[in-house]
């Protein structure tokens, strides 16, 4: 019995060291923690279980067979984040660069079905040379394996993918796919080919970083939601971003304790500047109107003229989407309809709620917007609210102009409750523009042209420059002080926490893509 219990405690201790120490070091000489380190910081202590540690590849070409680490380069389990159940996997560079084998792949799809199957997060923390270059075809069918379950799982239960090394090649399809990506500044790239590729076809010299690199990703691409700092602080962002979610589709989004008191804000009353065309940063109306600190913004520094991102209203979770009267006007463009329908779905999926702020000046003209298709990406925006079933309410602030006002969360796409500000515009454009239009001939026939057009101006203004015209058609529920806002927000989603809504029964619907 002794012997035996030996030859397991070896076999675990073996498995422990990945790759080896001298590759441990390496590793930390990067600045990069473990695969092993990395789960001990994500997961609640003590709570990690690993499943699959003695499983090794089955690889026999180029010497292969002579070089095998229990485990083969992932760790995968289960554990608690925040006493919540969270599968994870974590890929270790250590083991073959992290390279993705027929069995490590097979480890990854064992927790993923566990977690379809239970209703519980997928975290992947990825750090991998992609393909395991030894085993060919074995491990592309790996990848796909995966790419099928991520598919299967989306909008089951939450998918986090962090990448904490590279990912190159295929591998980056699995995080694509996956609700949120989360990249670790300066030590994390993601590209579909690398420099070197990049410069035999293209001629274009480019390092990691600049071509797949966290702030790349963060700002020109948008294809990670979280640039962090480093590795601790992407693992902090992990738990934060979980504490909003439910653990399914199935769930109602989770809700901490809160007491009602005052909830009246003053100061709200005096964020909106005396000029209609001065910018204000949405995001003081957005962190007076949640609960204090809870607001965690998504794709922060991407398509800034729409801001997104979770927060509590009297401890509920819910989603926020605002325009951004500080960039280009809050105005609406392809970066913008795209990135605040992603996050609109994701919270339909997952029963969070939402909250909209509308300022929004309209759509934003011009050939490089149409040839790339403004079109479709605008109708993307509009068709995750069409079809969104969770409780979702629209506080018009101020501009709520054309289409955008359409597109932007309306009661007639499905808004439960819309407020409206006494600051609020909505009409079809801007009067300027308006006027020019529609009272050309008395402005070409005036003999101050500019005076006639002023007036003309006006004259639209005070007709449709305010709510009143849609709250008299009942477009609009209520013109509220803006220092009830939270108020009104509060009682609205209690009053609406139970709402059902059956969308048409279909297999899928066909979404602008
Ligand atoms: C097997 C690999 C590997 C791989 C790295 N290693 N990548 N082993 N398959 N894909 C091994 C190395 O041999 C080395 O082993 C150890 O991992 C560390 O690698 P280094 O090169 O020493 O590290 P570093 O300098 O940090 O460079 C890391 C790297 C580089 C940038 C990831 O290794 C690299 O470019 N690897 C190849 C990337 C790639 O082309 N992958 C295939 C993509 S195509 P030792 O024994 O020395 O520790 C793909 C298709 C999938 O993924 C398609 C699915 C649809």
């Amino acid at each position: 019995m002794d012997n035996k219990i030996k030859l397991l405690k070896q076999k675990q201790a073996e498995a422990l060291l990945g790759g080896g120490q001298v590759r441990i070091d390496s590793q930390h000489k990067k600045g990069k923690l473990t695969a092993r380190e990395r789960l001990h910081f994500l997961m609640d202590e003590g709570s990690f279980q690993e499943i699959g540690m003695l499983v090794t590849h089955r690889s026999i070409d180029f010497g292969m067979e002579k070089e095998n680490y229990p485990g083969d380069g992932v760790i995968t389990g289960y554990g608690t984040i925040n006493g919540r159940l969270v599968y994870a996997y974590s890929q270790d560079f250590t083991v073959f660069g992290g390279s993705l084998s027929e069995t490590h792949a097979e480890k990854i799809c064992k927790i993923m079905d566990l977690a379809i199957k239970n209703g519980a997060p997928v975290v992947g923390l990825n750090d991998s040379g992609g393909a395991r270059i030894q085993e060919g075809v074995n491990s592309l069918g790996g990848y796909a394996d995966i790419f099928y379950r991520n598919t299967m799982a989306s909008g089951v239960v939450p998918q986090i993918s962090a990448i904490m090394g590279p990912c190159a090649g295929g591998a980056v399809y699995s995080p694509a796919i996956t609700d949120f990506i989360l990249m670790v500044e300066n030590t994390s790239y993601m590209f579909v080919t690398g420099p070197n590729v990049v410069k035999t076809v293209t001629h274009e010299i480019v390092t990691s970083e600049e071509l797949g690199g966290a702030t790349t990703h963060a700002t020109k691409s948008g294809v990670t939601h979280f640039a962090c700092p480093n590795e601790i602080a992407a693992i902090q962002h992990i738990k934060q971003l979980l504490s909003y979610m439910p653990q399914n589709c199935e769930d109602k989004a989770p809700s901490v304790a809160y007491d009602i008191q005052n909830e009246t804000r003053p100061v709200l009353n005096t964020i909106m500047p005396e000029n209609a065309s001065q910018p204000y940063d949405v995001r003081e109306i957005i962190n007076e109107v949640i609960d204090a600190d809870t607001f965690l913004e998504v794709h922060k520094d991407f398509a800034e003229n729409i801001v997104v991102g979770f927060g509590r209203l009297a401890g509920r979770s819910i989603g926020i989407v605002a325009n951004q009267p500080a960039f280009l006007a809050g105005v609406l463009d392809i970066h913008s309809s795209t990135k605040g329908a992603r996050f609109v779905r994701f919270c339909d999926s997952f029963n969070i709620p939402l909250l909209v702020f509308e300022d929004v000046p309209g759509f934003l003209p011009g050939t490089d917007q149409e040839w790339n298709a403004i079109i479709t990406n605008g109708a993307k925006l509009l068709y995750a609210f069409c079809e969104a079933t969770v409780p979702r309410i629209t506080v018009i602030t101020r501009k709520a102009y054309g289409g955008a006002y359409d597109v932007m969360n309306s009661k007639h796409i499905g808004a439960d409750m819309n407020f409206a500000w006494p600051t609020a515009e909505i009409a079809v454009m801007g009067a300027k523009g308006a006027a020019e239009i529609i009272f050309k001939r008395e402005i070409n026939a005036a003999e101050n042209k500019e005076a006639k057009w002023k007036e003309m101006e006006q004259l639209y203004s005070e007709t449709f420059a305010n709510p009143y015209r849609a709250a008299e058609r009942g477009f609009v529920d209520e013109v509220i002080l803006p220092e009830d806002t939270r108020v009104k927000l509060i009682h609205a989603f209690k009053m609406l926490e139970n709402k059902v809504v059956n969308n048409p029964r279909k297999k899928h619907g066909n979404i602008p893509l």
